[in-house]
């Protein structure tokens, strides 16, 4: 029996060596392996010999079926193989036009954050950045915020721990590049990510702030209104007005809210498209970018400055408002929800 079993797949891989298709093979298959092939035959064969001989040669028969099967399938494969391979290369046409790559492109929350930088470079202060996760001596006590201040409570905070937060706003590189830079002046700009528990049209959960520090002698709120209002019509325009409200901020004295006129309504307060109120400024004709002041006295101690000699100002923007004011964007949600139809505008 064992003679006749390697002879039939010895048959078989000669014929599956002719056979040119996945048709051709499948009749292989049908020739050894169907109801009448010749494995079948062969099977009859060991119906009639003795029953003492009949386990031995069934699993010999076993075997030569398992090695016929295994050939067929891989002359399967290889047929398959090459049918793919010829329909490729029919269907590579040299002289079809090339295929456009989608350019993908920076988001606008960044384009943004860069012109930002690019213009207060071009005024001379050089760009800075720090953790996102930070101490809160860096976020609020040397800022003049200290532990159980309710002036904490005027940022919803995200606490890791009793001392580290997510950072609440940039100003904690205030802190940060005074103790590097030990001697005034000092002129930084500084972006990044900061993180209040806050949400809705116009307060986003995360957002960007660019922080500005001007630290030398005499420096007067005159300046500081100067350099935003230099900053604003390089950013918006010649025709753009700024606004400097009162305010409170534990870090500055006197502080001040910065207000830009709403360059998406045209400072009309109404929207052209809708009729109503415009969106972005809700109809006041004003958007607040920045909180702002002069360097208050004990932050300046906490870095170990002197408060008789030195004076600065500082500012803290808002990306995401300056970016709806450029881009007319009424929701600032939208920068976040990643939705390509949105940001393939920009
Ligand atoms: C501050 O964060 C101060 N650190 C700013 C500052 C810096 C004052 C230096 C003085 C000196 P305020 O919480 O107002 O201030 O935030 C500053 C700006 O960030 C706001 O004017 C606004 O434009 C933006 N902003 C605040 N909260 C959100 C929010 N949840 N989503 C988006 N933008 C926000
Ligand atoms: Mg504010």
């Amino acid at each position: 029996m064992k003679p006749e079993l390697s002879a039939l797949v010895e048959e078989a891989r000669t014929a599956l060596q002719g056979a040119a298709n996945e048709d051709a093979v499948d009749q292989v298959r049908v020739a050894f392996l169907g109801k009448k092939g010749k494995l079948s035959q062969l099977l009859k064969g060991v119906a009639q010999l003795p029953a003492a001989e009949k386990p031995a040669a069934g699993k010999l028969v076993n075997e030569a079926k398992g090695e016929l099967e295994d050939l067929l399938a891989r002359a399967q494969a290889a047929a398959k193989l090459r049918r793919d391979q010829a329909a490729l290369q029919e269907r590579l046409d040299v002289t079809a036009p090339g295929r456009r790559h989608v350019r993908g492109h920076v988001h606008p929350i960044r384009e943004t954050t860069d012109t930002i930088l690019r213009i207060f470079g071009q005024l001379g202060y050089r760009a800075v950045t720090g953790p996102e996760i930070e101490h809160e001596f860096y976020n609020f006590e040397a800022l003049n915020i200290p532990r159980d201040h309710p002036a904490r409570d005027m940022q919803d905070t995200f606490y890791l721990t009793d001392d580290v937060v997510l950072r609440t706003h940039t100003s904690p590189l205030q802190i940060r590049t005074m103790l590097e830079v030990k001697k005034p002046p000092v002129k930084v700009v500084c972006p990044g990510a900061v993180y209040r528990s806050d949400s809705d049209a116009t307060h986003s959960p995360m957002f960007h702030q660019v922080e500005g520090l001007f630290v030398d002698e005499e420096v007067s709120m005159a300046d500081l209104k100067g350099t935003l209002l230099a900053f604003a019509r390089k950013l918006f325009g010649p025709e753009v007005r700024i606004r400097l409200r009162p305010s409170f901020f534990p870090f500055t004295e006197p502080s001040c809210e910065v207000d830009i006129s709403c360059v998406t309504c045209g400072a009309t307060g109404r929207s052209d498209v809708e009729g109503g109120p415009c969106r972005v400024c809700k109809g006041t004709t004003w958007l607040e970018v920045a909180g702002a002041g002069l360097v208050h006295p004990n932050v300046f101690k906490a870095v170990g400055y002197d408060t008789e000699k030195v004076t600065g100002f500082a500012f803290g923007f808002g990306v995401e408002r300056l970016a709806m004011l450029r881009y007319r964007i009424p929701d600032l949600r939208l920068f976040f929800e990643n939705d390509v139809r949105f940001l393939r505008q920009f």
